[in-house]
């Protein structure tokens, strides 16, 4: 039985993308700094096999803890989706080294712990992992050097790991959101929010569904020849 294993679980757009791959007839491992257990037990149905794991991506401990319980169950990963994600916001005069070191460790080494553990379980069997960057990665964004970095990093990290993973049938893409409603975004004030809309050519904020479809792709033999690619899905903000 293969898994598809997805971070971030319980955020805006992680907890749409778990709906639709299990109701698309995907088995799924949920797993969030914030436990995925309802959200686990809200998906329940008879015919998939639902697991969750409360999982800190930053933390080596945590993530060998969970791989080795999927290892002890023999436990097939055809997929990893990888969303989870901070922002610690600041102009870099204002930015404390704290607030650098948590964004870029939970976006960066976050990405490269879950990858080369997901990896690992794909070398036999090949698989599609599903990184996620920014178009704040693309441009720059005011107030956000450390989000940039580690999502314009995500980037660079697609790009190499694809090439070193293809010859094991292993593709590696990353999503590259504009604007999405999430709790994430839920924040700004509401002239920013207007601003924002304004820039965007369809004229409206992204959903967490627009994002979900695109995963699906990306996981499906529809995009069997598609890796080492980033996707933008920002309504043309950044063509
Ligand atoms: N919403 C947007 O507009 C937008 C735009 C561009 C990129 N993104 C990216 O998309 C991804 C998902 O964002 P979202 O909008 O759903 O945000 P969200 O804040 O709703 O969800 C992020 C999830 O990550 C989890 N998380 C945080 N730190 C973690 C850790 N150390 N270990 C495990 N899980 C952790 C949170 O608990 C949360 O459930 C993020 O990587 C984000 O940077 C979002």
């Amino acid at each position: 039985m293969s898994f598809i294993l997805i971070t971030g679980a319980s955020g805006g757009i992680g907890r749409v993308t778990s709906e639709l791959l299990v109701k698309q007839g995907n088995n799924v491992i949920l797993t969030d700094v914030q436990s995925p257990n309802d959200l686990a037990k809200e998906l329940k149905t008879d015919n998939r096999e639902i697991l969750s794991y409360d999982l800190d991506v930053s933390n080596e401990e945590s993530v060998t803890r969970v791989f080795e319980d999927l290892n002890n169950q023999s436990l097939k990963v055809k997929g990893l989706v990888h969303l989870a994600g901070i922002i610690r916001d600041k102009t870099l005069l204002k930015m404390s080294i704290a607030e650098w070191d948590s964004v870029i460790d939970v976006n960066l080494r976050g990405t490269f712990l879950m990858t080369k553990n997901s990896a690992e379980l794909m070398t036999d069997t090949g698989g599609s992992i599903i990184l996620t960057a920014s178009t704040a990665a693309l441009f720059g964004n005011y107030g956000q050097a450390n989000y940039v970095a580690s999502k314009s990093g995500v980037i660079g990290f697609t790009k190499t790991v694809a090439r070193e993973l293809a010859r094991y049938n292993i593709r590696v893409n990353a999503l590259v959101p504009g604007f999405i409603t999430s709790p994430m975004t839920d924040t700004i004030p509401k002239q920013v929010y207007e601003g924002i809309i304004k820039q965007i050519p369809l004229q409206r904020p992204g959903t967490p569904l627009d994002i979900a479809n695109v995963i699906e792709f990306l996981l499906s033999d529809k995009s069997s020849y598609i890796t080492g690619t980033t996707i933008n899905i920002d309504g043309g903000l950044r063509m």
